[in-house]
């Protein structure tokens, strides 16, 4: 009887673990067929609520309500086996108290079998970063660049280039270390204060935008295969270029119905018997 393979699923613990030793590889996922090509290759697979603008079409997260996360939270998690999974807490569900932050956090983490929350926000989400991990629910925190407070900051803009700005994003990061996250997001942050916050803080830095000076990188899955055409962030650096290649195929694809070269079907299920 052959041994079956058990695959230990990574923690929050393994990826704090990461700190000072070997990056913290990350990306999105949303729905099922990407999760199980990304699961070996990756430490972390975010649920992110750009899936909104990636999937959905809205031009900002603000819309995702906490069905869609759960719904796709569920489907990455049903597709993985490895990788430490994490959902993004959308707008709404979680600033207005810590208690409305666990409720949010033990449907997401209930429904999905994923293993923590993401939260944007940092030395004013403290009280609830510290509220849930004392009960149970993993954090990961998420500051720099906050595009759910997209209306708030007037558009998707680099932080930290001001003084005052380099001085809110590391004390951000101490807050939100301090208050229990076991990693932190980086987004959209200028170099030296990623640095500075990296170095000033015991739990991995994960960078979006935010150079390599962080203990890691999260990138958004479509942007790195290039399947968006019409938005590219400087910071991406794009490993495929899919979106002509669909284009490619479905062409062909259309050429080929419309001049009836389609199979019967024992072609396709094979002769019935
Ligand atoms: O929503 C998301 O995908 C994110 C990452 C880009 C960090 O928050």
């Amino acid at each position: 009887m052959s041994t079956p393979i058990v695959t230990r699923r990574k923690t929050p613990a393994d990826i704090r673990a990461h700190k000072g030793k070997v990056p913290v590889v990350s990306l999105t996922a949303y729905t099922a067929p990407i999760a199980r090509l990304l699961d070996p290759v990756v430490d972390l697979l975010l649920v992110g609520d750009s899936l909104g603008m990636v999937l959905y079409g809205f031009d900002s997260t603000i819309p995702v309500t906490l069905d869609l996360m759960i719904a796709h939270g569920a489907a990455v998690v049903r597709a993985s086996q490895q990788a430490c999974v994490i959902v993004d807490l959308p707008f709404g569900s979680y600033q207005a108290s810590p208690a409305d932050a666990f409720r949010a956090s033990a449907r997401v983490m209930a429904e999905t079998g994923c293993a923590g929350v993401k939260i944007e926000g940092g030395v004013e989400m403290t009280e609830t970063i510290r509220f849930l991990v004392e009960r149970g629910v993993p954090v990961l925190a998420h500051i720099g660049l906050q595009p759910q407070s997209v209306n708030a900051i007037g558009g998707f803009r680099v932080q930290g280039r001001s003084d005052e700005g380099q001085a809110k994003i590391l004390a951000d990061a101490r807050a939100v270390a301090e208050a229990g996250a076991f990693a932190v997001v980086i987004e959209g942050t200028a170099e030296p204060v990623a640095r500075a916050a990296t170095a000033a803080i015991d739990i991995p830095t994960i960078g979006i935008g935010a150079s390599s000076a962080c203990d890691g990188q999260v990138l958004v899955i479509d942007d790195v295969l290039g399947l968006v055409s019409d938005i590219k962030p400087r910071f991406v650096k794009r490993y495929a270029e899919l979106a002509p290649l669909i284009t490619a195929a479905a062409t062909a694809y259309a050429d080929d119905v419309r001049a009836r070269r389609f199979p019967g079907a024992e072609h396709v299920y094979g002769k019935a018997s």
